[in-house]
C-alpha cells in the first residue's frame, strides 16, 4: 500500500472515529457510533500493517490472532458491574504500550539533529512518563475494583508534596534528557518515578471513586496513545489519542459534576478520601409501607408515572419486569416516562444500558434535566433501587456529604414509592429524608420480585 493511500485511509478513519463518538452520545445512534467506529479501527489497522512503515507483517498478524482471541473472550465473559475493570486492565496495556514505543523510539531515532533531535526526545521523554502514569494507575484501579488491592485510600503524610517533588524531579529529568541530547538514565530514571507517581496518584483515592478514576485514566491513555502518535510520525494515532483524551476528560468531568466532586483534585489524585462520612445514616422519623397490591391500584389511577431507577435496580435485575409495567400501563394509557440520573448505578449509562437491554423505547427515557421540572405534575414517581440519587438532603442540608449534587426532585410529585429491600443507606452512606415525607411510601423488598408483583395485579 502506497503511502498516500495510507494516509488517505487514515483520513477515512479519523472521520469514521469522530462519527462513532457523536453516535455514541445518544442511546438511539449508539449502535451505529460502534460500528462507525470499529470501521474506523479495521480500516486503520489494515493501512498500517499494510503500509510501507511495516515490516513482520506475519508476526503482526500472529501477535493479533493471539491478542484478539483473548480480548474477545473477555468482553463476552464479562459482566456490566465488571466493565469499569475491564476497561482498566485495557488503559494499563495502553500506558505500557506508549512506554514501550518511547524506549524503542529512543534507541532508534534514525538521523535527527538540531531541533528536531530535541523534539523528538521531548516528544520520547513525555510519551514514557504518561504511558508509565497511566499503566501503575491503571494497574491500581484494576486492583482496587476487583478487591485485590486495599480499596481504602493511601494516605502517606505529605502526599501531595511527594506528588509535586516527583513532579518537580521529572521536569529537571526533562531538561537535563533534551541538554545532553539524550539519556538512557535519565528515561529510566523518569520512568521508574512516573511507574511510583501513577501507583500513588490512584491509590490515595478510595475504591469506591473509581469509575471517575477510570474515565480520568481513559483520557490519561488518550494522551499517552497521542504521545506515542508524535514519535511514530502516525497522524492518526495523534488524532485518535486527542479524541480519547479529551472525551475522557469530559467524561470525568461530568461525572465529577453529578457526583458533585472537584474535577482539579481528580486529576491532582487524592480525591475521595474524605468523601464516604457515613454520617447521617440514622433514620429521621417515621415511615410508611405499602404493597404491591395498592402500588398497581395507584398507578392505574395514575395520569402520568415517572420511574427514577437506580443501583438496586441493577443488583435486583428488574429492568424486565419494569418494562412489563411500563408496556401494560402505556397500554391503558397512562403516560410513563424514566427519569435518569447522570451517576445513578455504578457506571456512566449504566441506567441507560439495563433499560435498553429490556427494550424499553429511547423516546421515554429522560435525563434529570429534562424532567425534573415535570415531577411536580406527575402523579406517581417510582424510585426503584435509587437513593442518593433522589435524596433531598443534597439541596436542603449544606452539611449533608452530598450537598450541592444535583438531584432527581421525585418529592415534588403527589405520590412517591420506593423499592428497597431496607432502611438502608445507599453508596453515599447518608440517609435520605425522602423516606420520611407524607408524600412518600416505602415498598420493601428484592425489586425485581416487587416488580413482578404489581404487574401481576395491574
Ligand atoms: P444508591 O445510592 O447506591 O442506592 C441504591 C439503593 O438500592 C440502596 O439504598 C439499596 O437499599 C437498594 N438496593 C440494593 N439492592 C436492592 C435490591 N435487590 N432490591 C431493591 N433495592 C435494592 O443508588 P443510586 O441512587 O443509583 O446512586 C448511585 C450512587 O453511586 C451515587 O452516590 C453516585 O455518586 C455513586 N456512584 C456512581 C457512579 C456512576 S458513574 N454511576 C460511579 C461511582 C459512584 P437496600 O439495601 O435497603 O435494599
Amino acid at each position: 500500500m502506497s503511502a498516500g493511500l495510507v494516509q488517505a485511509a487514515y483520513i477515512v478513519s479519523a472521520v469514521l472515529f469522530i462519527m462513532s463518538l457523536a453516535g455514541l452520545s445518544k442511546q438511539e445512534t449508539a449502535r451505529s457510533g460502534n460500528y462507525y467506529g470499529i470501521t474506523g479501527m479495521a480500516i486503520a489497522l489494515i493501512a498500517t500493517i499494510f503500509g510501507p512503515d511495516s515490516t513482520g507483517t506475519g508476526w503482526i498478524i500472529v501477535a493479533m490472532a493471539m491478542g484478539g482471541a483473548i480480548g474477545l473472550y473477555y468482553a463476552k465473559k464479562v459482566e456490566m458491574t465488571e466493565m469499569p475493570e475491564l476497561v482498566a486492565i485495557l488503559h494499563s496495556f495502553v500506558g505500557m504500550a506508549a512506554v514501550l514505543v518511547g524506549f524503542n523510539s529512543y534507541i532508534d531515532h534514525g538521523v535527527l539533529v538540531g531541533a528536531m533531535l530535541n523534539i523528538h526526545l521531548v516528544e520520547v521523554f513525555l510519551g514514557v512518563f504518561i504511558g508509565a502514569v497511566t499503566f501503575t494507575g491503571s494497574l491500581v484501579a484494576f486492583g482496587k475494583l476487583r478487591g485485590v488491592i486495599n480499596s481504602s485510600a493511601l494516605q502517606l503524610p505529605h502526599r501531595h508534596k511527594l506528588n509535586l517533588l516527583a513532579l518537580v524531579v521529572s521536569a529537571g529529568l526533562l531538561y537535563h534528557f533534551v541538554s545532553v541530547e539524550g539519556s538512557m538514565f535519565a528515561l529510566i530514571l523518569v520512568t521508574l518515578i512516573a511507574f511510583a507517581f501513577g501507583y500513588h496518584l490512584v491509590a490515595s483515592i478510595g475504591g469506591a471513586d473509581m469509575p471517575v478514576v477510570v474515565s480520568m485514566l481513559n483520557s490519561y491513555s488518550g494522551w499517552a496513545a497521542a504521545a506515542a502518535g508524535f514519535m511514530l510520525s502516525n497522524d492518526l494515532l495523534i488524532v485518535t489519542g486527542a479524541l480519547v483524551g479529551s472525551s475522557g476528560a469530559i467524561l470525568s468531568y461530568i461525572m465529577c459534576k453529578a457526583m458533585n466532586r472537584s474535577f482539579i483534585s481528580v486529576i491532582a489524585g487524592g480525591f475521595g478520601q474524605d468523601v464516604v462520612a457515613s454520617s447521617g445514616d440514622e433514620e429521621q422519623g417515621e415511615h410508611r409501607e405499602t404493597t404491591a397490591e395498592e402500588v398497581a391500584e395507584m398507578l392505574k389511577n395514575s395520569k402520568s408515572v415517572v420511574i427514577t431507577p437506580g443501583y438496586g435496580m441493577a443488583v435486583a435485575q428488574a429492568q424486565y419486569p419494569v418494562h412489563e409495567i411500563t408496556e401494560k400501563l402505556r397500554a391503558q394509557g397512562v403516560e410513563v416516562r424514566f427519569g435518569i440520573h447522570p451517576v445513578a448505578g455504578r457506571l456512566p449509562g449504566h441506567m441507560n444500558v439495563l433499560l435498553a437491554e429490556a427494550k424499553v423505547p429511547y423516546d421515554i427515557v429522560l435525563e434529570m434535566d429534562e424532567i425534573n421540572d415535570d415531577l411536580s405534575e406527575t402523579d406517581t414517581v417510582l424510585v426503584i433501587g435509587a437513593n442518593d440519587t433522589v435524596n433531598p438532603a443534597a439541596m436542603e442540608d449544606p452539611n449533608s456529604p452530598i450537598a450541592g449534587m444535583p438531584v432527581l426532585e421525585v418529592w415534588n410529585a403527589k405520590n412517591v414509592i420506593v423499592f428497597k429491600r431496607s432502611m438502608n443507606t445507599g453508596y453515599a452512606g447518608v440517609q435520605n429524608p425522602l423516606f420520611f415525607k407524607e408524600n412518600t411510601e416505602m415498598l420493601f423488598g428484592d425489586a425485581k420480585e416487587s416488580c413482578v408483583e404489581i404487574s401481576k395485579h395491574i
